[in-house]
């Protein structure tokens, strides 16, 4: 069901540079185990690696680990956090901690019950909140988009003046996928060029009004100049116009 290799964000496993001291790496598919059958999901994840101003890197939302993309980033820099930016993007974070035991892992709200509740071994040794850490603080900021269980611990590498994010904004490119998802993806609105919010915290975001209008306010008060996102294409330009699209109506 995956098509042809050009269907993806080629090249993948391989850290490719966005601006200074930050890149992202693009996946293979993901994979979803039920009962069982290891199934192949309809989309790619994508990493984002910020390197901080005494070269540890921060790996945000890890990718499945790849030895020889675990090496290559050891070119860059330290291998110290591993992010879990929501309850579904921590999946590989195990994988990363035992090959770089000295690493923090991270956990979003929540992170950890869901981990214990579907058996994934990811041991996480500090908790993400609504403000940055002391190892990060004054080069990413932090915030959190309520959404229910889909809530998502928000970042902003100000150097680059980026918005991280995971879930949050879906932006699917419709002639990476075969049929049904196709289908599936244009009824949600999820897609390139007019990329969405995730369905699933749509209603959440409406029912909490309030914090959905300060993490508004927070994220632009940021003024992006660019969006990575970990499902579909990520926003190159004109990232402030995009979030007054899509979170306009909370201010
Ligand atoms: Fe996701």
């Amino acid at each position: 069901m995956t098509g042809g290799a050009s269907d993806l964000y080629e090249p993948l496993n391989q850290y490719k540079a966005i601006a200074r001291n930050i890149g992202i790496v693009d996946g293979p598919f993901e994979y979803l185990t039920t009962a069982g059958m290891k199934l192949p999901l309809p989309f790619t994840t994508r990493m984002t690696v910020v390197r901080l101003a005494n070269s540890e890197l921060v790996l945000h939302s890890p990718i499945a680990f790849d030895a020889a993309l675990a090496q290559s980033l050891q070119a860059i820099g330290t291998v110290r956090h591993l992010v879990s930016p929501n309850q579904f993007h921590y999946a590989h974070i195990g994988e990363w901690s035992r090959a770089f035991p000295d690493a923090i892992a991270w956990a979003s709200p929540h992170a950890r019950q869901r981990a214990r509740s579907r058996g994934i071994d990811v041991l996480f040794h500090r908790d993400l909140g609504l403000e940055p850490p002391e190892e990060w603080r004054g080069q990413i900021d932090q915030t959190a988009v309520p959404g229910g269980i889909f809530g998502e611990i928000v970042f902003f590498h100000k150097d680059s003046k980026t918005l991280i994010l995971a879930d949050t904004i879906i932006n699917i490119e419709l002639d990476k996928m075969t049929q049904p998802w196709r289908f599936a993806v244009r009824l949600t609105g999820m897609y390139y060029p007019r990329g969405q919010i995730f369905f699933g915290m749509r209603l959440p975001l409406l029912l909490q009004k309030r914090k959905t209008r300060a993490a508004a306010q927070k994220v632009l008060s940021w003024q992006p100049e660019r969006i990575v996102l970990s499902h579909g294409r990520w926003v190159e330009a004109n990232a402030t116009a995009t979030l007054q699209r899509l979170f306009g109506w909370a201010l």
